[in-house]
């Protein structure tokens, strides 16, 4: 847990390259994506195959404004390349590009001195929409068991080749969905993945990851026939990272109180931007992504590896104006300053308080909202410890919030019992919610261990019920 745990890794201090003086829409300008991409790229292949995107961002809130940048980020990539709308969907809430806390409304960036990623951006599943029902059945293509949204489907063929990304919050075995939607779980995501692959409604597909412990989404779960490569921000058992974060050196100030990144995603995302994807593979894309983020997680690769050959253009498309992208810049090192997921949150509501008036009613509701963010942490931390201990025992007990099964051995055997931990902790001691999603692993642990539903419940009403 102490991996996982640790406030903010400052290491040195950095320099940055670049200087900030001028306003974000100065820095913006000339840098804006335009439309001439289109007219000169296609979105068939030789083989006749169309190229599909699906684009999850599953976190809402502006703490979260990260995350969203980066589905952002990459439908520009996809549009750039060539895709049509009507084959990029797009989940994500939408609620930060017109938020109050915006500085500069309309606009979302993606890095300090950054374009804006957010025009043309379709709506298709966002605010309540956006859940993980929508997600699957649009992978499926099943338009009957969508609710709400634009009805936008994967409505792929034999010969096509689909791109997923998704970047949030995750935990082991989930990755969340915004608020209390139910979470995606890892054993639920495979099987639709299974079944996709047995309607023979594609030829490959890549799937990147970034959350954090996203490496338990696949390791042990994901077969290698599926035609599908993936690679996740994270080991199975680590945290993923947000960068370009509050008062890092370069970040503008009206900017601090977030982070405009997530690391694995802007060094794919901007790898993408700069390389000539038909001559970069993905494999290429995978060491600079796993050198620039080797600092601070691992990113790992599943699935059919042998389509790590493909070029980046089978997937994300290409523009035939080369100049378009810069493969003469020097790869960016990988950086000293992030920030743990699952922190990322506590520089807005500490922002927040500094920023409001000393003495105001603005401070006041800050701080207490910055206390219950703290104090349900707490919460979560001693309640999930004292069911170990009262199941285990109080020498044995710690140890399974930790212990971690083998490589390739899933995190857990019984998914059904793992789901009814989750629920019967929430029902009797509150939601989880995110800081609290890391103790999925001892839910699992308890599952692997033998421990029933029934047992759960009663030691979880034992400890909340105080
Ligand atoms: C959800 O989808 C429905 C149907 O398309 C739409 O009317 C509604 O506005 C959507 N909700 C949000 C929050 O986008
Ligand atoms: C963060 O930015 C705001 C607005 O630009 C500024 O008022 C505040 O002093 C900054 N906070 C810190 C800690 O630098
Ligand atoms: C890279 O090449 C582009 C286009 O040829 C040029 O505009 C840019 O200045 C070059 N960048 C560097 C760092 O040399």
């Amino acid at each position: 847990m102490a991996s996982c745990h640790s406030i903010i890794i400052l290491m040195v201090t950095i320099i940055f390259a670049f200087c900030f003086t001028s306003n974000v829409e100065g820095r913006l300008r000339g840098n804006t994506f335009n439309n001439i991409y289109q007219s000169l790229s296609t979105n068939s292949n030789v083989d006749g195959g169309t190229k599909w995107a699906v684009l999850i961002a599953g976190s809402n809130g502006y703490e979260n404004y990260r995350h969203q940048a980066d589905i952002c980020h990459a439908y520009q990539i996809m549009k750039k390349g060539g895709l049509k709308d009507e084959n990029i969907i797009v989940f994500m809430y939408d609620d930060i590009a017109f938020s109050k806390y915006n500085p500069h409304p309309g606009v979302i960036i993606n890095k300090p001195i950054g374009r804006n990623v957010y025009p043309h951006v379709p709506k298709d599943y966002t605010g309540e929409n956006l859940t993980a029902t929508n997600v699957f059945a649009v992978i499926l293509g099943d338009k009957n068991a969508i609710k709400g949204g634009s009805g936008k489907i994967l409505n792929s063929g034999p010969n096509d080749h689909i791109f997923i990304y998704y970047a949030d919050h995750g935990a082991p075995g989930i990755l969340g969905m915004p608020g209390d939607e139910p979470p995606i779980y890892a054993k639920d995501f495979i099987g639709v993945l299974k079944k996709k692959h047995a309607s023979k409604t594609y030829k490959t597909m890549v799937i990147y990851v970034e959350a954090c412990e996203s490496g338990s989404i696949f390791s042990g779960l994901l077969p290698k026939n599926l035609n599908i490569y993936v690679t996740t921000a994270s080991k199975p058992d680590e945290s993923s990272y947000a960068t370009y974060c509050g008062r890092e050196p370069g970040v503008p100030t009206e900017y601090n109180n977030t982070c405009l990144g997530d690391l694995y995603s802007i060094s794919w995302l901007e790898d993408s931007d700069r390389k000539d994807p038909n001559k970069e593979t993905l494999k290429q894309q995978y060491a600079v992504v796993k050198k620039r983020t080797s600092r601070m997680s691992h990113v790992q690769q599943y699935g059919d590896v042998h389509l790590s050959t493909d070029y980046l253009a089978l997937y994300l498309g290409s523009s035939e104006q080369t100049k378009t992208y810069f493969a003469n810049q020097t790869e960016p090192n990988p950086p000293l300053f992030a920030v743990e997921q699952r922190e990322a949150d506590l520089i807005f509501f500490k922002e927040m308080v500094r920023r409001a008036p000393e003495g105001s009613k603005k401070r006041i509701e800050a701080q207490k909202r910055l206390d219950e963010v703290i104090s349900q942490r707490k919460h979560v931390d001693q309640s999930v410890q004292e069911i170990a201990k009262i199941l285990f025992g109080d020498i044995h007990g710690p140890s399974y919030l930790t212990i971690n099964r083998p490589a390739g051995k899933p995190l857990v055997d019984d998914w059904d019992c793992f789901k009814a931990m989750v629920r019967t902790y929430e029902r009797h001691c509150g939601p989880l919610q995110t800081y609290g999603k890391k103790y999925t692993r001892a839910f699992a642990n308890f599952c692997n261990a033998g421990i029933h539903e029934d047992r759960m419940m009663q030691v979880s009403n034992q400890v909340c019920a105080k």
